[in-house]
């Protein structure tokens, strides 16, 4: 860990509009040529708005009956590979959906949604969108910007706060993200837009939408199952979800189950950081018809 920290990829470039570090981008050509197949569900969110969460809700809803030792032995991200991740020649989120002989595959990703390969939407792909209040994913980012080493060096909060606003981070403006998505969602019924915070709120509820959305029944005793398994605190102590077995989290630094609040900005936002954040929102978002929650 101490190797990786110095040996942190510093510097974004700009690639296609989008701020990005290359292991990210180094097998573009491949990621883009990826071929979906039509059960496929891509699980599509800016980093820290709840990918975690919802990859482990579908995959429960999918083979939580069905292979019990998937969920004791198989951490979850090799279960639900991530998309444009590239670690070495032999090991990338491409090659690891391509290894996937169950049915459907989850795969992730946190592109902005210009950059998903098109096989997804010839293959009319079912899709799932997790949105979370700028402020909150701005604050969880920044923590896992600390404790991920293979993430770009966070700097101090102050500059933090003013790169996010500028659309600076990694995978670029979470505005474009969050309003990219949702205008694509007005013309393609395959997309299930979600919020971080009516998760939190309902739990079973927005399981209940999912599973309409996804054609699937569930249940009651399945459903409470579910929802029970997947609250924070179960999935903090589950070092399948947790991971509690990544080579490249320092969490002497920062778990990564974190905190999984609704409101946390509110011990990072100073008064004038949180004015300035309002006002610069207002403008940014002034045609933007989606409505967060910054509290609950
Ligand atoms: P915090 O840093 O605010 O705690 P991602 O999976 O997209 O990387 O998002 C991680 C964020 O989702 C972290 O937020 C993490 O704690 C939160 N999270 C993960 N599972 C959760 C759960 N079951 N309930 C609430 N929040 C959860």
């Amino acid at each position: 860990l101490t190797i990786l920290s110095k040996m942190r990829p510093l510097v974004l470039f700009d690639f296609h509009g989008v701020p990005m570090i290359q292991r990210f981008t180094t097998n573009w050509e491949k990621i883009q040529n990826f071929q979906a197949r039509p059960d496929d569900i891509l699980i599509a969110t800016y980093p820290k708005a709840g990918t975690t969460w919802v990859s482990y809700i579908l995959d429960l809803l999918y083979f939580g009956q069905t292979s019990p030792e998937r969920q004791t032995s198989i951490p979850l991200s090799e279960r639900v590979p991530f998309l444009e991740l590239t670690v070495s020649p032999t090991n990338s989120g491409v090659d690891k959906a391509e290894n996937i002989t169950t049915s459907p595959r989850l795969i992730k990703t946190h592109f902005p949604v210009q950059f998903v390969p098109k096989s997804f939407w010839e293959q009319n792909c079912k899709i799932i969108y997790v949105a979370r209040n700028a402020k909150d994913n701005m604050v969880s980012f920044f923590h896992f910007d600390r404790m991920a080493l293979t993430q770009p060096d966070p700097g101090d909060w102050s500059s933090y706060f003013k790169r996010f606003l500028e659309g600076k981070l990694l995978y670029g403006s979470w505005y474009d993200h969050v309003n990219g998505w949702w205008k694509k969602k007005q013309t393609d019924n395959k997309i299930h837009y979600m919020f971080y915070e009516d998760m939190i709120e309902d739990t079973g509820h927005e399981i209940d939408k999912l599973c309409g959305f996804l054609g699937l029944s569930l249940s009651v005793e399945e459903k409470k199952r579910i929802s029970g398994g997947v609250q924070f605190d179960n999935m903090k102590r589950n070092n399948m979800v947790n991971y509690s077995t990544s080579q490249v989290m320092d969490f002497k630094i920062s778990p990564f189950m974190r905190k999984g609040k609704v409101g946390d900005w509110k011990n990072h936002f100073t008064v004038a950081q949180n004015e300035e954040f309002d006002e610069d929102y207002k403008q940014t978002m002034k045609n933007s018809p989606l409505k967060f929650h910054w509290e609950v």
